[in-house]
C-alpha cells in the first residue's frame, strides 16, 4: 500500500510518499516571512505558488498510478494554509479517483516518531511552534496531560530570537548562542499542575535584553528554564501512567540540549528515550503520508463533505483502532 500526504499546517508545503516499510520520497518549500513571524495568508500564497512545482518533484519520482490514497493535514493549523492543502488532497484524490484521508497534524507528529524509532506506548513531548503538549495513550485515544497555557515553546523561542534580530526560525540560532553560555540567569519556572507557560520567559528574557546581560547567557537561562519545565512535566506523566517510553517529536525536538536533558531524565528512570531524525521532527509530507497510511489500513477515509479543515482539531478526537 502506497499513500501520499500533504502537509500545509503552518510554514512547509511539504508531499510525502510512504508505503509501509519506508519513505519513497519527500518534497517541500519553506514558507519564510519577509519580517515578523509566520502570516497565515501570505503563507498560503506561498503554498498555493509552490504546490504545482513541489508535486512535480514528487511525480519525477513516483508514479501517480502506484498511489493507493490521498492524505492531507486537516488541522490544527491556520486555516488558510490548511485550506490550501486539503484543495490539492482533494483535486488529487479526484483526479486518481483514490480515496481522500483527513489527518490531524498532531497525531502525524506522533505516529512517524514512533515509526521510525520503534517506540511502543511512550509519553510524547510534542513541541513545536505553536503547540506544546505531553500526550500519551490511554483507552484508544491519545490524551493530552499537560500542555502550554499560553503560546508553543517554539514560537516564544522565535519571538525572543526576533526581538534580538535573529532570522526566522529562531530555534536553531538560539540553540547556538545557548552553546556559549556560560552563566544561568534566573527565569520564570512556571508549571501549575501538569501545564506550563512561556510567555513570562520571553518577557523577563527581553528586559535582560534591555539591560545589557550578555545575550548567551539570556539564550542558555531560557533554554534550561523552559526545557526544565517540559522535562519535568513529561518525567510527572511517565511515573503517573507507569510508562517506561519517552518519545520527541515536533521541530523544537531538534534542539540537542532538550534531547540530553530528556535522556538524562530516562535513564534516571531506567526508560527508554527515542527521538525521530531530524528531517521528520518539523512539519513533514511524510507523516501525513504514514498517519494516512495507518488510517486507511483500518478502514478510515474522509468523505468530500467531510473533508473541510479544522483548524483548532485536537487529538484526542480521532479514535485511535491500531
Ligand atoms: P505545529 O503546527 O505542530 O505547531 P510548526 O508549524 O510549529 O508545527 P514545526 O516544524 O513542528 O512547525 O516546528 C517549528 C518550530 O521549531 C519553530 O518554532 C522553530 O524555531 C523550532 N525549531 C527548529 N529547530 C530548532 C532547534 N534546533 N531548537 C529549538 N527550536 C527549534
Ligand atoms: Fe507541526
Amino acid at each position: 500500500m502506497i499513500s501520499l500526504g500533504i502537509e500545509s499546517t503552518a510554514w512547509n508545503f511539504s508531499v510525502g510518499v510512504v508505503s509501509e516499510d519506508e519513505v519513497i520520497a519527500l518534497e517541500g518549500d519553506a514558507y519564510i516571512p519577509r519580517e515578523g513571524g509566520i502570516h497565515p495568508r501570505e503563507a498560503a500564497q506561498h503554498h498555493s505558488e509552490v504546490a504545482g512545482k513541489v508535486l512535480a518533484r514528487i511525480f519525477e519520482k513516483v508514479n501517480p498510478g502506484e498511489i493507493d490514497a490521498v492524505s492531507f493535514s486537516q488541522g490544527p493549523g491556520m486555516g488558510p494554509c490548511l485550506r490550501i492543502g486539503a484543495t490539492v488532497a482533494r483535486t488529487l484524490a479526484l483526479k486518481l479517483d483514490k480515496p481522500l484521508i483527513g489527518v490531524n497534524h498532531c497525531l502525524a507528529h506522533v505516529e512517524i516518531g514512533r515509526w521510525l524509532t520503534g517506540a511502543e506506548d511512550p509519553v510524547t513531548l510534542y513541541v513545536s511552534g505553536g503547540n506544546s503538549q505531553v500526550i500519551a495513550r490511554r483507552g484508544g485515544r491519545y490524551r493530552v496531560f499537560g500542555e502550554t497555557l499560553d503560546i508553543g515553546i517554539g514560537n516564544a523561542i522565535d519571538k525572543f530570537a526576533r526581538y534580538i534580530s535573529l532570522p526566522h526560525p529562531g530555534g536553531p540560532e538560539v540553540e547556538r548562542l545557548a552553546e556559549r553560555g556560560e552563566r544561568y540567569i534566573e527565569m520564570p519556572y512556571v508549571v501549575k499542575g501538569m501545564d506550563f507557560s512561556f510567555s513570562g520567559i520571553v518577557t523577563h528574557a527581553m528586559k535582560l535584553c534591555d539591560e545589557g546581560y550578555r545575550i548567551e547567557d539570556i539564550a542558555f537561562s531560557f533554554q534550561e528554564t523552559a526545557f526544565a519545565m517540559l522535562v519535568e512535566v513529561t518525567e510527572r506523566a511517565m511515573a503517573y501512567l507507569g510508562k517506561e517510553e519517552c518519545l520527541l517529536v515536533g521541530g523544537v525536538g531538534a534542539n540537542s540540549r532538550l534531547q540530553e536533558m530528556l535522556g538524562l531524565m530516562c535513564t534516571d528512570r531506567n526508560a527508554e528515550f527515542f527521538a525521530p531524525p531530524k528531517r521528520y521532527m518539523g512539519d513533514n509530507g511524510a507523516m501525513i503520508a504514514y498517519t494516512g497510511l495507518l488510517m486507511m489500513k483500518h478502514g478510515i477515509r474522509t468523505e468530500l463533505s467531510e473533508s473541510y479543515v479544522k483548524p483548532d482539531f485536537r487529538i484526542e478526537e480521532v479514535e485511535i483502532p491500531w
